[in-house]
């Protein structure tokens, strides 16, 4: 639309709580809401009274008491939405906790998959996620989506970044990304967590690339219709070349644009539409 704004959830309140860093997801809910005509309010844990020892469940209830429909959550503790849902009256999303799931991530992932490669290609996509798999709530989330439409997914990296046990995980597990790369249609590239380098899960962010990033050199093996994704933040020249991430198999853009859609969908589903949808 030229106005990219509609009345639906005019007088509702969304108020986003983030208790870890995020521009995009942030950014992008608190546009879904905006666009959706809700009234907004964000809450960020740098510059709030839980630097004064204010515990979640005070935080939530004083936030609750200003009158807020729906509270839309990251926090560095897995479960900790599910528990606020609990105490608050008030819609309750998920936007990433801990290690578990990011749940509206793997919604805009599918969404982006099927705007580009149409709702007939999503049974039996060959999805490759590599990297960080273990820590990661992105491929959390990710394979049961890809799963729920029938994908065919493989998790890659080395064994100190794969899940011990892939007891619960509708993929299989490989550690040589190169057996892979052939034969697949989605490669989702995940961001190599620094922070973490302490813990020693590989020797070097070099030796990594060199086994596990999409280089220019292994992009260019890849079947012409394979797409590359990514949930962002990206390190260019380590998971992903630069080239790579602006060339024309990434498909990146796209998912962080859908991604307010997405929220948008969420959002009116909860709010806007006279409840949950099933
Ligand atoms: C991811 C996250 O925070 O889980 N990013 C995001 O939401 N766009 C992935 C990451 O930080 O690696």
């Amino acid at each position: 639309r030229e106005i990219p704004k509609v009345p639906a959830l005019r007088g509702k309140t969304v108020v986003t709580l983030f208790y870890e860093d995020s521009t995009r997801t942030r950014l992008s809910f608190e546009t879904a809401a905006k666009r959706l005509s809700a009234d907004t309010m964000s809450f960020t844990v740098g510059s709030s009274s839980v630097g004064k020892g204010e515990s979640l469940l005070d935080t939530v209830r004083t936030i609750q008491a200003m009158g807020v429909d729906a509270m839309v959550v990251r926090h560095h503790n897995a479960g900790a939405p599910h528990r606020i849902a609990q105490w608050v009256d008030a819609a309750v999303v998920n936007a990433g906790d801990g290690r578990h799931e990011h749940p509206t991530q793997a919604l805009l992932d599918l969404l982006t998959l099927r705007r580009r490669l149409g709702a007939d290609a999503l049974a039996g996509l060959r999805v490759a996620i590599v990297g960080d798999v273990r820590h990661s709530r992105v491929a959390r989330s990710g394979v049961k989506a890809f799963a729920a439409i029938g994908a065919d997914v493989t998790v890659v990296g080395p064994p100190t970044l794969l899940p011990e046990s892939l007891e619960g995980w509708a993929a299989r597990a490989a550690t040589d990304l190169d057996d892979v790369l052939p034969e697949v249609d989605v490669v989702y590239l995940l961001r190599i967590q620094r922070e973490r380098l302490g813990a020693a899960l590989f020797p070097s962010l070099r030796e990594y690339t060199t086994r596990y990033g999409l280089t220019a050199e292994r992009a260019s093996r890849l079947k012409p219709d394979t797409v590359v994704m990514h949930p962002g933040p990206m390190n260019r020249g380590i998971e992903i070349a630069a080239e790579v991430a602006d060339g024309p198999a990434s498909i990146i853009t796209d998912q962080v644009a859908n991604g307010v859609a997405v929220r948008m969908a969420v959002l009116w589903s909860l709010l806007g539409s006279g409840g949950p949808i099933a």
